[in-house]
């Protein structure tokens, strides 16, 4: 079953149709319509274009800006480096996982956070580090996770 609009998708491979070396930028536009790249949007432009499916998933696994899986309008991620660990990082991460009932990795069913891990983002004196979506919040207490989430729901 399908249950994205592949009339969508249909209009963005228009738009690349008979050109070359337009892979890239054809699937960041589907990341940017869908918020990520779909298996039944890489069915299509592997289809229409007569690319194999194998090199689509590569190309899609290997950017960072590219996600196989769905995520969620919010994006928050929660600093594992060694620094912000020692100060605290694991008891925030813990609250943020009983507050949003998902594990790190995953999204919410209403699709509004999704929840990763991740290693030093290069400002470790504020740490421990949350970051949600491009808004960096510092030495961010157990205390204060409730208000900063509140901004977002
Ligand atoms: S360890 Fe968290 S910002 Fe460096």
């Amino acid at each position: 079953m399908c249950d994205i609009d592949l009339r969508k998708v249909d209009e963005i491979i228009d738009k690349y149709q008979d050109q070359d070396g337009v892979l890239i930028q054809l699937l960041l536009d589907l990341q940017s319509e869908f918020n990520w790249i779909p298996k039944e949007a890489i069915a299509r432009v592997s289809d229409r274009l007569r690319i194999p499916r194998s090199q689509i998933f590569r190309i899609a696994s290997f950017y960072k800006a590219m996600s196989l899986s769905p995520v969620g309008k919010n994006v928050v991620q929660v600093c594992m480096g060694t620094a912000c660990k020692v100060r605290g990082a694991q008891k925030i991460l813990d609250l943020i996982e009983s507050r949003l009932k998902i594990s790190q990795g995953e999204t919410t069913p209403d699709m509004i956070f999704s929840l990763r891990r991740v290693n030093c983002l290069g400002c470790c004196a504020m740490g421990p580090v949350i970051i949600i979506n491009e808004d960096y919040h510092g030495c961010a207490a157990t205390e204060e996770v409730d208000k900063i989430f509140k901004k977002y729901d």
